[in-house]
């Protein structure tokens, strides 16, 4: 832990938009569920009862009833390598048979799987039947380029049905797949692809982004070319995706275009049946270091999970509903809630290519209203977005298909989901604020529709099956009212079964914190009935519009440019994004001049942010970048990230009585009242 860690994370939320300790108790408002949505439910308060009274036999009915197993298992769950867990062990199945194939097979072959819509406007609907054949093509395509159970694949693509294809392929030939989103730097894609040791990268030209195509595979080539201090690349083949038809560089031998290897294939193809246990994927996530984490998940009891939850904190009916989730496939959203739980579950859904505002700032209600959708999963920082867009857009569709709207990725204001509430479910829908991480794999914490009374800005309650608890300093449970860290009680099926390559600091990260229980690094607090509110990160993780950033990476990213001698980086409070990267650097000594002007310090800015999209991605680009002669630091030298936040904030500077050097923070508030 480091001196940013705050001894009680309610006086240290994550941003203002985080909502404190202090405004939370005044938010009393609650929506019981109307008697008709609970009447049609698929969950009840016997769910809550029966995970009560028998928790791992609730979790085996789960397994057995969402999941086709091609071996029944018959142990649901091994802690003996704790905290390495085993669940449904000795069970064999695949995760796009239970994605796919069984769909087809009890008849439902007709049902639209995607209604794909293109940032341009390009649509195509894909069926179940389709998406059979399309993954079967891929499965024989990865295989005849060498790709067999246990090696891994890089999928470096926009949102095309193409993407969800590939994921399921990977998985039809038990291959883990390790999905980077597209908005990372080739740098990031270069360091990703080299910890997984990937055999073969998916990727495609390019894809349509805020109106224009935007190049994709230059950063493959640019992550795959020789590079001095690096090792050399384990990736043989680059299988690419024809999206945009922007030129690209091709490396003969290596480069394969996707039509070519996959429309020739067999539509035939047989599934590999893999233990539970067997790796399905790989997510790297940012942790309080500068290196991404590997999350590590296996097949059986993440897909039971991620069936789970979706079916029903969204109340999924598969035959009438249509579903949408805006994430990215490159986040974990993306895979439990667009790819493995919806699809599991035999969802129809809409996949979009693109941004909420191109070509205009309705595109999205224009969808929920071409597409009916009922159900409808986004994040608080594009919630926001729309809202200052105003009210007039969303009203002048029809959303009345609407049923169950959702939020994940922060803590949601109360304001903004009692916006949702009204100007996109017309005051009468349920919304689900669910917590979890690329950790735990699926839902964790969330209202049930149809049977919790909700709060505005709550996450309430752990779900049936599941154990959370906040606590203090000392593991101990704090009382109703009292804020603490939230931790997690109890092995659930889709948790990370660790960091790949990395068992210590999975070990280390997650549970040397306190014995025996998982430490999420979110601050929480109950209120009067028991109902968990989410404070924030209570460690050196940003989350920005709900993507989680490292402190530490943006700070390496800083000082690896030539001009800079040190950074510090923090989470500032901001409106729409949640938090914003707020920058402090000192220039090197021969270039420390050079911010004296605001046109150098504008220059210096710009090319740092460049520098900062370069080597992490444009998501990581610091919003603002203060030059500043001198770093608040302890006396052992770490850097007091929270005086600084003081400072980002526009806030009085706090105690900074055990700064080694008193007159620092006047040294850099003296400094700053130039543009900066
Ligand atoms: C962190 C995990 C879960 C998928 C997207 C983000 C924050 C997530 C909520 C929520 C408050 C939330 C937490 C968590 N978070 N959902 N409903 N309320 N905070 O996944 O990138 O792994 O980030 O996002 O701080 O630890 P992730």
């Amino acid at each position: 832990m480091t001196e940013t860690q705050p001894t009680t994370p309610a006086a240290q939320p994550g941003g203002s938009s985080s909502p404190s300790l202090e405004n939370l108790l005044h938010e009393t408002r609650a929506f019981p569920p109307s008697a008709e949505f609970a009447a049609q439910a698929n969950a009840g308060a016997d769910l809550y009862a029966a995970a009560q009274a028998d928790r791992l036999g609730f979790w085996a009915q789960q397994a057995n009833d969402l999941i086709t197993w091609q071996t029944p298992f018959t142990e649901t769950l091994d802690w003996s390598g704790a905290p390495v867990a085993r669940w449904f062990a000795d069970g064999k199945l695949n995760a796009a048979y239970n994605a796919v194939d069984r769909h087809v097979e009890a008849g439902h072959g007709d049902r639209v799987a995607f209604h794909f819509e293109g940032e341009p406007g390009d649509t195509r609907t894909v069926t179940y039947a389709e998406l059979q054949r399309e993954v079967s093509r891929a499965a024989n395509a990865l295989t005849a380029l060498g790709v067999t159970s246990g090696d891994r694949v890089v999928v470096y693509l926009p949102m095309l049905v193409e993407s969800v294809v590939a994921m399921l392929a990977c998985a039809r030939i038990g291959a883990p797949h390790s999905v980077v989103f597209g908005g990372f730097s080739a740098d990031a894609l270069r360091s990703r692809i080299a910890d997984a040791g990937a055999k073969v990268v998916v990727t495609a030209d390019g894809g349509y982004r805020k109106g224009g195509a935007s190049a994709l595979k230059p950063a493959v080539d640019e992550a795959l070319a020789p590079k001095e201090g690096a090792p050399a690349t384990t990736v043989e083949h680059v299988l690419v995706v024809r999206r945009t038809e922007q030129e690209v560089a091709w490396t003969e031998g290596r480069d394969v275009w996707w039509h070519d290897i996959v429309d020739s294939a067999s539509d035939q193809h047989e599934p590999v049946w893999v233990e539970a246990e067997h790796p399905l994927f790989i997510l790297y996530t940012s942790g309080t270091t500068g290196k991404p984490k590997g999350i590590l998940h296996t097949t059986g009891g993440y897909l039971t999970q991620a069936a789970y939850t979706h079916r029903y904190v969204f109340d999924l009916k598969p035959e009438s509903d249509v579903y949408w989730c805006t994430a990215d496939i490159g986040w974990v959203t993306g895979h439990s809630y667009i790819v493995y739980g919806p699809l599991t579950n035999g969802a129809t859904q809409v996949l979009y290519e693109g941004t909420p505002d191109t070509p205009h700032k309705g595109r999205w209600w224009e969808l929920v209203q071409k597409y009916s959708v009922t159900i409808f999963y986004t994040a608080p920082t594009a919630i926001r977005a729309c809202m200052k867009w105003g009210d007039d857009i969303p009203a002048s569709f029809d959303l009345s298909s609407l049923r169950v709207l959702g939020s994940v990725g922060e803590p949601i204001n109360p304001e903004a989901w009692m916006w949702y509430r009204e100007h996109i479910g017309g005051g009468s829908v349920p919304i689900v604020d669910t917590w979890w991480q690329t950790e735990t794999g699926a839902i964790m914490i969330s209202p049930l529709p149809g049977v919790t009374a909700t709060k505005p800005g709550s996450a309430q309650v752990a779900l049936p099956g599941i154990s959370a608890e906040v606590v203090d300093d000392e593991a101990r449970a704090v009382p109703n009212g009292s804020g603490g860290y939230l931790v997690l009680t109890e092995p659930w099926p889709s948790m990370l079964r660790g960091i790949w390559g990395d068992l210590e600091r999975y070990q280390e990260t997650y549970w040397s914190r306190y014995e025996g229980l998982y430490f999420a690094g979110d601050g929480a607090k109950k209120d009067e009935d028991g109902d968990i509110w989410l404070l924030g990160r209570v460690d050196d993780v940003m989350n920005v519009s709900g993507h989680r950033l490292s402190t530490t990476e943006i700070e390496s990213a800083l000082v690896s440019n030539e001009i800079v001698a040190e950074a510090a980086v923090v989470g500032a409070a901001d409106e729409t994004t949640g938090q914003a990267v707020v920058a402090f650097v000192i220039l090197r000594g021969e270039h420390a001049d050079r911010a004296s002007s605001d046109d150098g310090a504008a220059a210096v800015q710009t090319e740092l942010r460049n520098h900062v999209a370069k080597e992490i991605g444009p998501i990581a680009k610091p919003k603002r970048i203060l030059v500043v002669p001198e770093l608040p630091k302890t006396r052992s030298g770490k850097i007091m990230r929270r005086l600084l936040r003081d400072i980002a904030e526009d806030r009085q500077v706090g105690d900074a009585t055990t700064l080694a050097d008193s007159t620092v923070m006047d040294k850099i508030a003296a400094g700053l009242k130039a543009p900066a």
